[in-house]
């Protein structure tokens, strides 16, 4: 079987998990959540590299250089609800994508409810805690075994 390669994408403030409003995100720090994802993609014969970055241009750059990898998950943080340059990027690149939050953005403020992100992903997994990336990352390889090209 194809060794599969997906990039997985923290945005804005995700580097401060383990110290930022704990009762929403946890305790886990970002590496410890990193290395429960690269556990379970080894565990699937997959390679998984993670970025984070505070910055718009630099996700976009970023997945703009990792364009012909085999997926991306991506939880954008605050520019979920806010960045049509993200969105329009991801709809721009032929690959499957899938958003992810820790928490459950529908029961939070309202204005957390909407993604621009979400139209242009195959999926979005929110309200599973670090889980919510392994549960993506699960779906992500499901999905490039049986759908895509
Ligand atoms: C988040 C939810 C967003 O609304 C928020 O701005 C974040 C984290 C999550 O993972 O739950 O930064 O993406």
């Amino acid at each position: 079987m194809k060794q599969y390669s997906f990039h997985v994408i923290h945005g804005p403030n995700l580097n401060l998990l383990g110290e930022r409003e704990p009762a929403i995100y946890s305790t886990l720090t970002l590496e410890e959540i990193n290395n429960r994802i690269r556990e379970f993609a080894m565990s699937k014969n997959c390679e998984v590299r993670c970025f984070q970055s505070n910055s718009e241009g630099e996700i976009i750059d970023y997945i703009q250089n990792n364009r012909h990898c085999d997926g991306i998950i991506i939880n954008a943080g605050a520019y979920t609800h806010t960045s049509i340059a993200i969105r329009d990027c991801l709809a721009s690149i032929n690959i499957p994508c899938i958003e992810v939050h820790l928490s459950n953005i529908y029961s939070r403020e309202r204005f957390r409810s909407h993604s621009y992100i979400a139209p242009v992903c195959i999926g979005q997994i929110c309200g599973f805690g670090y889980y919510s990336y392994i549960v993506a990352l699960q779906a992500l390889i499901h999905y490039v075994e049986n759908y895509s090209k």
